[in-house]
């Protein structure tokens, strides 16, 4: 049974990096501070799902939860256009590309739970070529205080959503804000998750110290972290957590085209 396949996200070292780009059946999480480019990222990733299989698109529909209100059909369809214009100045080709994108606004964290029930049904119908959560931390902030109650909400949605990722088979990609720590709590949290070696080759690869607002059992349960930060003014797209590539770091622009290496 084969079960490998990626959604190449045309960034090409970053492709290279991940064997062919956005693994299927994991989850794959996008972590950086506020305005870095995790929406941007998603929005490329939704249209590339979308796109014929001929212009190296999946050919599928997208579930987007979009959290925040930060999804923009016109922002899809100018990055549409200036990516791939052979394809969108095609009579009705945006209204078809956009509508394969179903965005989902849930005001709360229930609602958030009620319509994971009815994305599992749509991924039964196999349509559905990438689930996006734009962002987990948004929808969990200022829902709980901090402490058990919480974890295992949490632990419930965790759970949930890595086993829609494995059953259906597709890319599920997940954004995080971050909030910076202190050198000794990111030690601490990474002496938790890992061993101490691979504390310390953590800590130098992202030496500002960013640390995803889950927690512990979030950390597990992502295959592929690519961390978005800027430094001195460039904007770097680092793989901090793969079981493939090594802690590679690319450079990235967002311009009119989206997100570009
Ligand atoms: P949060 O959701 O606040 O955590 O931020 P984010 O990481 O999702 O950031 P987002 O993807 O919204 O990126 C914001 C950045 O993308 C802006 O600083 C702009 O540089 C760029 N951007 C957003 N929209 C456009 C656009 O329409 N055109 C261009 N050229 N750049 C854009």
């Amino acid at each position: 049974e084969h079960l490998a396949g990626h959604l190449p996200t045309h960034m090409k070292g970053l492709d290279e990096a991940l064997c062919g780009g956005i693994p299927f059946g994991v989850l794959t999480e996008l972590v950086g501070p506020a305005g870095i480019g995790k929406t941007q990222f998603c929005l490329k990733l939704s249209l590339l799902a979308s796109l014929p299989a001929s212009y190296g698109g999946l050919d599928g529909h997208v579930i987007y939860i979009d959290v925040e209100s930060k999804f923009s059909s016109r922002r899809l369809i100018e990055i549409g256009v200036k990516s791939f214009p052979e394809i969108f100045h095609r009579k009705g080709m945006a209204q078809e590309m956009a509508g394969r994108i179903h965005v989902l606004r849930p005001a709360s964290l229930s609602e958030f739970t009620e319509s994971l029930q009815q994305i599992k049904v749509s991924l039964l119908q196999n349509q559905v070529k990438l689930l996006v959560i734009d962002s987990m931390a948004a929808l969990v902030t200022g829902e709980f205080e901090h402490g058990a109650p919480r974890q295992n909400t949490l632990g419930w949605h965790i759970s949930f959503i890595k086993s829609l990722a494995e059953f259906s088979r597709i890319p599920v990609v997940v954004t995080n804000q971050v909030r910076s720590q202190s050198r000794d709590e990111t030690c601490h949290y990474y002496f938790q998750v890992q061993s101490w070696n691979e504390a310390i080759k953590d800590r130098t690869r992202h030496d500002s110290h960013l640390v995803a607002a889950l927690g512990i059992n979030w950390a597990h349960a992502v295959t592929i972290r690519l961390v978005l930060e800027a430094k001195s003014g460039q904007r770097f797209i680092k793989v901090a957590k793969s079981p493939i590539s090594p802690p590679l770091a690319f450079p990235f622009n967002i311009t009119s085209s989206g997100i570009l290496l």
